[in-house]
């Protein structure tokens, strides 16, 4: 047990909202995500919804995901919505060319998805196909998707089976166009970015929060380009902003990109990179706060993170285009390192989406025929639940009391710790992020008292450890009985023992302290 540090939290000045859009997913064809994951057929003997497999259902609705991003990443600029609706049988197949160069049959298409997200109870975020498809593709598909009354692309929805337009709140134009998405420079993109988004237009009710696709890390460059033209232009006598959010994407590994190092065998020095990258998300986001900061300072345009994650060499003996990796641990402590950044920079940062929910990359859920398993990273989302939507409530240490450590040649966090308050409830959340040594901190709870806590943890015997189908629950949430409250002049004073690689989810009423009788 190293010395215990002291952080300080004042429950009656809460801050900024923690949108719970922070907390989305994604779900991308690619690999075993769409196909098995989601999507199994109306004829399968896995138990289903309409094609859509139940126990997946099940699983992610205890989740609460605020957003579900689809149909890519890369596969959302190959991708033709008009090849996914109608009739399954007749729709045209095409290849996949990212993922595995794989057929892909376009039976999981528009209302499908509508459908999973209406079971899921999320928001759909759809991504338009900026690098091969068309502005007016574009234009038709929000057409058909949010417009009511009597219009082509609403009659051809009504054709096909789906009378009332949907809601989407969500549109993204493109995706990684410096790369996948079609190798552009930043000012290609961002006029080309400025057609798509000025013809997807607001239907009805319906009000698009449009997403300009943003930077690789910190491509700050990328990110100044965007913000130099998020304007309508000259002329336009109300300017309003023509993309409402600007997304960047930032994935973590131990390695390189070539070498990207185990998901599920690993060494102390690379699970101390790993934690070192994935706090190096904070200071990318800051980076892209700054840019968007001094070219909108009353922070009108959103700042989105809709990619994230670990990314690791694919499993042995599975396809490299189908990017599956086993979870552990380990995963579930880089999830934590990004809530509590993402919380820290809730006045920007708006949404972010993890990569992605099924059987790919940092996945809540693996499956196998008909198993299912729950990763360690799902457990995290569902003990974090308390903060969407929530007030942050800064922690701030005493000086010098941060728990650090040395990684290479860089001091990083060993602790995480993040609260929030939402209906006079506290959720306080805390990763141990050293594998070995357990660690106390102390926390000054002051100008509100909490009543009685709840707890559960969140660890396992080896930072390495993961569930499988012979283990599901070797890595599961436990009740947690060590939070220590005492009353202090100053308020109370709580005292957590946290195990080696340990996440903890705390809650508790908040309630005004009595005012003494005059
Ligand atoms: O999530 C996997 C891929 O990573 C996405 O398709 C792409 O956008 C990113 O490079």
């Amino acid at each position: 047990m190293t010395a215990s540090p002291v952080a300080v939290v004042d429950l009656d000045l809460p801050g900024p909202r923690i949108s719970r859009h922070l907390y989305g997913h994604f779900a991308e064809h690619l690999g075993r995500c769409i196909y098995e994951g989601f999507w199994v057929g109306e004829d399968s003997e896995i138990e289903n919804v309409e094609g859509i497999r139940a126990d997946v259902v099940e699983a992610l609705r205890a989740l609460k995901i605020p957003n579900l991003r689809w149909p890519g990443g890369c596969f959302a600029d190959e991708y033709h919505w008009m090849d996914g609706i109608g009739p399954r049988e007749q729709r045209p197949r095409m290849v996949n060319t990212h993922w595995g160069d794989v057929v892909e049959n376009n039976h999981f298409g528009t209302h499908e998805f509508m459908r999973l997200c209406e079971l899921l109870d999320t928001e759909p975020y759809i991504s338009a196909n900026v690098g091969s498809g068309t502005v007016r593709e574009t234009s038709e598909w929000v057409e058909y998707l949010t417009r009511g009354g009597e219009a082509p692309m609403s009659e051809l929805r009504r054709r096909n089976g789906r009378q009332d337009p949907w809601q989407v709140k969500f549109l993204g134009i493109g995706n990684e166009p410096w790369g996948c998405g079609g190798g552009m420079s930043a000012e290609q993109y961002v006029a080309l970015a400025r057609q798509h988004a000025t013809y997807a237009r607001n239907h009805g009710q319906n009000k698009l929060c449009r997403i300009a696709a943003g930077a690789a890390d910190d491509d700050y460059g990328w990110t100044e380009t965007l913000m130099k033209h998020v304007t309508r232009g000259l002329g336009d006598t109300s300017p309003q902003d023509i993309y409402q959010a600007i997304s960047f994407h930032y994935y973590t590994f131990a390695g390189t990109w070539a070498d990207k190092g185990k998901a599920a065998d690993f060494t102390r020095e690379e699970h101390w990179t790993t934690m070192r990258k994935a706090q190096r998300v904070r200071e990318i986001i800051a980076g892209h706060c700054a840019v968007m900061d001094a070219y909108d300072p009353t922070r009108k345009v959103g700042l989105a993170l809709d990619e994230w994650g670990t990314w690791w060499n694919v499993e042995e003996g599975t396809n490299p285009g189908f990017l599956h990796q086993q979870n552990t641990m380990r995963d579930a402590l880089v999830a934590a390192v990004h809530f509590e950044a993402f919380h820290d920079y809730a006045e920007r940062l708006r949404l972010a989406n993890i990569a992605q929910t099924v059987n790919v990359l940092q996945a809540m859920v693996l499956t196998d025929g008909p198993q299912l398993v729950l990763t360690p990273s799902y457990h995290v989302f569902e003990m974090s639940t308390g903060h969407h939507d929530a007030q942050r409530l800064d922690v701030r240490f005493a000086p010098g009391q941060e728990p650090v450590r040395e990684v290479d040649g860089e001091t990083i966090n060993t602790l995480s710790l993040t609260a929030s308050t939402k209906d006079d409830q506290l959720t306080l959340t805390a990763a141990n992020l050293d594998p070995d040594a357990a660690q106390q901190v102390t926390v000054s709870l002051r100008g509100r008292t909490i009543g009685q806590l709840q707890g559960r943890i969140l660890t396992a015997g080896d930072v390495a450890d993961h569930n499988s189908a012979e283990a599901p629950e070797r890595v599961a949430p436990q009740p947690y009985r060590h939070a220590q409250l005492q009353h202090t002049p100053a308020g109370q004073q709580l005292t957590l023992q946290l195990p080696p690689a340990s996440y903890l989810s705390l809650t508790g009423d908040l309630h005004d302290h009595l005012q003494p009788q005059a």
